[in-house]
């Protein structure tokens, strides 16, 4: 197991937690929800009367996955402030916009892959892909490039949809123009792939099976916001084409990142592919709350949200789930929503439907096959891989139950 380097006792409490594993509940593996929660604390506890005052706190830790990579995060975020600059001060300025500290954003993408890296690595360190310090630092260097792809996509989406604000805060575009905003998006694209070809380097060419993985999703980025760009009356109808969209804007990114964790591991075919489907419900359920909460902003009641995406003539799933209840919605969605009164009746027929709660179930049954993708991962005894999964899993909950 790959341990982070801040917490030296932490290897004998996960050691601890290895060999209580042998006396774990029924079947750990298929443990999640509140019973991930009950298995949470029964592991608390039953490790606890090993452990001094020092020990509780970091087995506290121990179960707050999100604790346990906080350091690892916090590197990447100050590498890639230090990362971000560039050969002329305004470039360095706009390149490092979103770095700051304080506009970094949720950093979700090196949270799951190092959650990821952290579930499916083997027991033994693998001598093919070196020992285990070096990997953990590989893992750290593809979150690192993962999020330097995520903030190139923001930056430059907020320029093609004209957008004043992103995180909060005014967005790059608006504080410093669109061309040194495209600019800057290059710069950080350049970095993520040279970062990629120096640091994922190894003999047995696992870097270009990475390289690959990531210059595909950026490839699915273009072609996400370019499939939403130029829609035909008759693919704004349909949910595949949503879905196939959604899933390049949203959930492409994360998927073959998260494989690509699994190629630098060494993993199989097998497990490469689990992590894959993992990132890829985990990003589909997301962008379905996300349609979701564009009509319900935080309160649920319809209506609330910022209805930006109807209003810039963006079709999402509730709209497609009410249009299969009241097929007279087909030649209001055909024509578009520029006429404001095609807003108000599509808005008057979604209300009527089960169009919200449809996608919420769509995105449940997600969410679900993200967890399905965690548990079909080989088994394993180690504690801390175990934590691992089951804070992946968490997380697929999490989000579908998000407000916000
Ligand atoms: C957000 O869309 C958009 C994306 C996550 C992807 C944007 C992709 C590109 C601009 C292609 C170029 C990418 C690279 C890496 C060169 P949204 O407008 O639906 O959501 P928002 O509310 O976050 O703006
Ligand atoms: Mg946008």
């Amino acid at each position: 197991m790959l341990l982070p380097r801040r917490l030296p006792l932490l290897a004998g409490l996960l050691r601890s937690a290895s060999s209580v594993a042998s006396s774990l509940p029924p079947n750990p593996k298929n443990v999640s929800g509140r019973e991930g929660f009950l298995w949470s604390s029964w592991y608390f506890h039953s490790t606890r009367h090993q452990t001094s005052r020092e020990g509780e706190q970091m087995a506290k830790e121990l179960l707050d996955p999100l604790a346990l990579i906080k350091d690892e995060v916090s590197e990447i975020s100050n590498r890639l402030r230090s990362m971000v600059v560039a050969e002329v001060p305004e470039l360095t300025l706009a390149a490092g916009y979103f770095f700051r500290a304080g506009a970094e954003g949720k950093r979700t993408c090196p949270t799951v892959l190092l959650l990821m890296a952290s579930s499916i690595s083997m027991d033994m360190a693998d001598p093919i892909v070196g020992s285990k310090n070096e990997i953990r630092e590989r893992y750290m260097r593809l979150a690192e490039i993962t999020e330097l792809i995520h903030v190139t996509s923001l930056i430059h989406d907020d320029v093609l949809d004209d957008a004043n604000t992103r995180r909060g805060m005014d967005s790059l575009n608006c504080v410093m123009g669109k061309k040194l905003a495209v600019l800057a998006g290059d710069f950080l694209l350049s970095k993520a792939f040279s970062t990629a070809a120096v640091s994922l380097d190894n003999a047995e060419g696992h870097n270009i099976k990475v390289i690959l993985l990531l210059a595909t999703a950026v490839n699915n980025l273009v072609t996400g916001e370019f499939m939403q760009m130029r829609i035909t009356p008759i693919q704004r109808c349909s949910m595949d084409y949503y879905l196939q969209k959604s899933y390049y804007k949203t959930a492409a990114l994360i998927s073959n990142s998260c494989k690509a964790v699994a190629v630098l591991a060494g993993q199989t075919a097998e497990v490469a592919t689990l992590a894959y489907q993992y990132g890829k419900h985990l990003g589909i359920a997301y962008q379905l709350i996300d349609d979701i909460l564009d009509f319900t902003g935080t309160s649920a009641s319809l209506g609330k949200g910022s209805l930006s995406d109807i209003h810039q003539g963006i079709v999402t799933a509730p709209i497609l789930f009410a249009m299969e209840e009241y097929p007279q919605l087909r030649v209001i969605v055909e024509q578009g929503f520029d006429d404001p009164s095609n807003v108000d009746a599509a808005l008057a027929y979604l209300a009527r439907s089960k169009g919200i709660e449809r996608t919420r179930l769509l995105a449940a049954e997600h969410a679900k096959l993200a967890a399905d993708a965690i548990d079909a991962l080989p088994e394993s005894k180690d504690g801390s891989v175990l934590i691992s999964r089951q804070a992946l899993k968490d997380l697929t909950e999490k989000l579908i139950k998000r407000t916000k």
